[in-house]
């Protein structure tokens, strides 16, 4: 948490290079593809519309993963933005999930991911935490204009 509230500090420059720093070092990690997130979300908004962000995810493991996710954004948002949902991600079963919001300004989002090891998510509790990362994110920026 504290290293994207530091990311979001950043001006966009350094926001890049902080991004293709941590593209880099996770290189060698991408045989394992623990969680692959793809997100759909307009470029675009007029203030105040109603606009939705759908989030895809999967896993190559062969294992379970107990997911929390969520979004973080560099305005603050209520409401559904906030949302936090926890799931049993699983290979061969892709996750879409939403969240329906009202932007209002220019904001760059981070959709998160983190392995947890929470209990009664996934079947029969058979998930498993990557030793490595147990963190991922991806951002977007959504233009919205201030009203
Ligand atoms: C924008 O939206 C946020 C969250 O919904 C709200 O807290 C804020 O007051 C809004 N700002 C404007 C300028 O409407
Ligand atoms: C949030 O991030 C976007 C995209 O980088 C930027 O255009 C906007 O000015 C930022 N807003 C604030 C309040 O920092």
């Amino acid at each position: 948490m504290h290293s994207l509230q530091l990311l979001f500090r950043a001006s966009a420059g350094t926001l890049l290079l902080v991004l293709c720093l941590q593209l880099g070092t996770s290189k060698a990690q991408e045989d394992t593809r623990a969680v692959i997130m793809n997100v759909q979300v307009p470029k675009k908004a007029e203030a105040n519309q109603e606009i939705t962000l759908k989030l895809n995810l999967q896993t190559e493991l062969k294992e379970c993963l107990v997911c929390k996710i969520y979004l973080r954004s560099n305005i603050t948002m209520d409401g559904p933005f906030n949302y936090v949902y926890t799931s049993c991600l699983c290979e061969d079963y892709p996750r879409n999930i939403y969240w329906d919001f009202r932007p209002n300004r220019t904001m760059a989002i981070a959709a998160v991911v983190d392995i947890t090891r929470e209990e009664n998510i996934c079947p029969n509790d058979e998930a498993v935490i990557p030793i490595k990362a147990n963190r991922y994110y991806i951002m977007e920026v959504l233009v919205s204009s201030v009203q």
